[in-house]
Parts: C-alpha cells; sequence; structure tokens
C-alpha cells in the first residue's frame, strides 16, 4: 500500500473550468472540431508594451529572483493605477505583487483566516472561492439569490455571524456578468467597516463592462477602509493570463507583509519577466481596454442573439466580463450531464453551473471569436433540439445526437 496523502488533498476539489479546457484541449488536440466556448481568457493579442518589455528584459540576459513583494516600479504602477480608477492614494508597503490574483487573493486567505473562521461569498461564485477557503482553514458560506443571478445586501448581512472574517465580491461577476448596484455596494462597505469584517473586492473584470455601465468604486463609501481589500490583475484586462501577475491593495501594512509572508515561503518572488510585461502594460497605451470591451460587447450581442433562438433557456444579460450564465434546467437538471453531452455529441465546450454553485446553468464564454461564438451555440441548439436531424455536418466530419 503506498503512504496516505493529506487529509486536505481529499477536501479539495479540481477546478472543474480548468479541467473542461483541458478536456477540450485534447479533443481539439485528437483532431476534432472543438468549440471552445468554456475558456476564461480573452484571444485578444498581447499589447505592445508588454511585448517590448518582456523582449528587452530578456536581451539583458538578467532574469534573476526579483524582489519577493514586487517590484519598486511595478508596486508605482499599481498606486497609480489605484488613484486613476479608486481616488485613493496607497504607499508601497500597501501593496503586494502576485503570481495572478488568484495567489493575492490565496496569500489574503491565509493570513487573514485562523481555522473556523466563516468567509462570505455570493452564488454563482468564483469556482475558487470555496476551495481556496478550505485550504486555508476557514469555513466557505454560499449566500444564495432568492431570484435571478444577484444576491440582495441583506442577505449578506444575515448571513453575518460573530466568527465571520471576510465578505467576498465579485462585480462584475464571474459566471452571471452582472454588476453590483451602487446601493448594494455602499450597503457591504459601510457594514463591513462599521463590524471590522476584511472586504475583498475581487475586481480582476472591472474595466471589462458594457452599454456605458460603470462598477460602483467600494472605496467612495469607505470612511476609512481599514478593513478593504482589493484585488486585481493584468489577466483579464490585458489578455495577459499567461503572464501570471496580479495585485492587493490594503491599507493595514500588518496584512500586506503577512501575506507578503506567504508568499515569500511559498513562492519566493514573482517571475522578473512576467513583472516587467505587466508594468509596461499597466503604464503604456490603455485604449486596448476599450478595444477588448468594444469586441466583448458586440461578442455578447451576437451570443444573446443565437442563444436566444433555443426554446425554454433563461438568459439575463451579461453587463460585463465575457460570460454569460444560462439557465438550461429545462433540458437538465444535472448541468454536469448537459455539458458532458454537449461536449461528446457537438463537440462544444462550456461550463457547468454546478462549478460555480447554480446546477441547471451552463456558462458560456463569449471571448472567442464570433464564428465560434455562433457555430457553439448552433451546435447547442441542434444538440438540444430532438425534432432536429440526428446528424450534423461539421466541415468533412459529420456528428451524429442519440
Ligand atoms: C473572479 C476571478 N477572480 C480571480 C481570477 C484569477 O485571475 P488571475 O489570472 O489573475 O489569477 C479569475 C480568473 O478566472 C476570476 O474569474
Amino acid at each position: 500500500m503506498p503512504t496516505t496523502l493529506s487529509k486536505l488533498s481529499s477536501l479539495i476539489g479540481d477546478s472543474p473550468t480548468l479541467k473542461i479546457n483541458a478536456a477540450a484541449r485534447a479533443l481539439k488536440a485528437a483532431g476534432e472540431p472543438v468549440v471552445h466556448l468554456g475558456g476564461g481568457e480573452p484571444t485578444y493579442p498581447a499589447p505592445q508594451s508588454a511585448v517590448d518589455a518582456i523582449i528587452q528584459k530578456a536581451q539583458s540576459r538578467k532574469i534573476k529572483y526579483s524582489p519577493s513583494s514586487g517590484t519598486p516600479a511595478m508596486k508605482q504602477a499599481v498606486i497609480a493605477y489605484t488613484e486613476k480608477y479608486y481616488g485613493r492614494r496607497f504607499e508601497p508597503a500597501n501593496v503586494l505583487i502576485s503570481a495572478g490574483a488568484k495567489q493575492a487573493l490565496f496569500n489574503f486567505l491565509l493570513a487573514a483566516v485562523t481555522e473556523g473562521d466563516e468567509v462570505i461569498f455570493a452564488a454563482p461564485y468564483w469556482v475558487s472561492y470555496p476551495e481556496m477557503i478550505k485550504i486555508a482553514g476557514g469555513t466557505p458560506v454560499c449566500v444564495r439569490p432568492t431570484e435571478g443571478l444577484q444576491v440582495k445586501a441583506q442577505q449578506i448581512l444575515d448571513a453575518v455571524t460573530p466568527k465571520t472574517k471576510a465578505i467576498l465580491l465579485n462585480s462584475p461577476c464571474n459566471p452571471s456578468g452582472q454588476i453590483y448596484s451602487e446601493e448594494f455596494i455602499k450597503t457591504i462597505v459601510e457594514f463591513a467597516e462599521k463590524n471590522d469584517i476584511f472586504l475583498v473586492m475581487d475586481d480582476i473584470y472591472h474595466q471589462l463592462v458594457f452599454d456605458g455601465n460603470k462598477t460602483p468604486n467600494p472605496c467612495q463609501y469607505a470612511k476609512e477602509g481599514n478593513n478593504m481589500v482589493i484585488i486585481n490583475g493584468v489577466s483579464k484586462l490585458y489578455g495577459l493570463t499567461g503572464l501570471r501577475i496580479g495585485w492587493a491593495v490594503a491599507k493595514r501594512n500588518d496584512l500586506i507583509a503577512a501575506m507578503g509572508r506567504m508568499q515569500a515561503q511559498s513562492t519566493s518572488c514573482n517571475s522578473d519577466l512576467s513583472e516587467v510585461a505587466a508594468c509596461a502594460a499597466l503604464m503604456g497605451d490603455q485604449s486596448c481596454i476599450a478595444d477588448l470591451c468594444r469586441v466583448l460587447q458586440d461578442n455578447r450581442n451576437t451570443l444573446l442573439e443565437e442563444v436566444e433562438k433555443i426554446p425554454h433557456v433563461k438568459v439575463q444579460k451579461p453587463q460585463g466580463t465575457f460570460y454569460c450564465f444560462v439557465d438550461f434546467s429545462y433540458y437538465n437538471a444535472s448541468s454536469a450531464e448537459l455539458a458532458q453531452y454537449l461536449l461528446e455529441k457537438a463537440l462544444v465546450a462550456v461550463v457547468p453551473g454546478i462549478a460555480f454553485g447554480a446546477d441547471g446553468y451552463l456558462r458560456i464564454s463569449f471571448c472567442a471569436d464570433k464564428a465560434s461564438i455562433v457555430e457553439g451555440v448552433r451546435r447547442i441548439r441542434w444538440a438540444l433540439d430532438k425534432t432536429a436531424p440526428r446528424e450534423l455536418k461539421i466541415g468533412d466530419k459529420i456528428i451524429t445526437r442519440d
């Protein structure tokens, strides 16, 4: 008998989004004409500023360990970004640069949560929240909407107990694409500050918004904001997912220092190459963000047009991100079964809603190109329509439904 693995390892599940990406990639590698609408990254090319910086850095032939909590230049870039979008000026000691927003969030949980502490978040939620909270020894407390895709602020307040250590908000939200209202953010910010509960704003999509929408600025409603942690990164904003650079900004230096210790003792520091590229993206021409929003808004409109042709599904227009969270429960209450069926029969990858705490839904990404969006939804429609011909031609290939 091999020796046993840790108790923790048995408690932590796979990332369903990474799993679906791997399955779609494997099918593609085997030559199958898969349409991938499960992804979480814009296909947009990297900003030229980031590419130039990485080449210059590589050519210097100095690719070394970098300062553990981030380079001074990158911290200054994040300080300038935060001042521009949140209207608050921070110091370098308030900033931690990490390997993606994911590690920044993880560092926060490791630094702030003690065994038994509760962390509140709303469904539908980003797949990693419950697992990350569990790794940190905390208890995930999920608040579910009574209708639609958004919880009410009062529901969050009602979930607070003496054990609540943090409230975690993500707006616009992955997977729903919904933005919380000014009133919602104001209520939560004021409540968390008054009750000294950490408020973590996962703002990774805060600029990816459509139709003139604006993501409320939480700092506007904070007096001191000592309890607030703002998480962001370059992955979604510039399509630089591969760099793995994100950050946390918090007024409490002791929190940032503790998060920094978690990072220093685990990954040592960020990739030297990545950090200069991320810094250049932040300091470079920002028109790429507006361009990206235009493309995504257009893609969203196309996706909505196509999805609305599928009878019996319910859809709420995404206000931001690049995800649409569609209720397919009429066809199958098990989203995992439905997603598997669509991958096998229609060669379309989407992510089952159960991964986000909402079964019966499928998350369809619209960061793919338009042709893939149209083709993917056409195939979903065909796969669900029992009156359609059993066979569908895809290029030279014929796929057959049951
Ligand atoms: C809500 C949310 N937070 C954080 C992240 C992590 O982003 P990063 O690539 O910066 O680690 C993601 C990525 O999908 C996300 O959707």
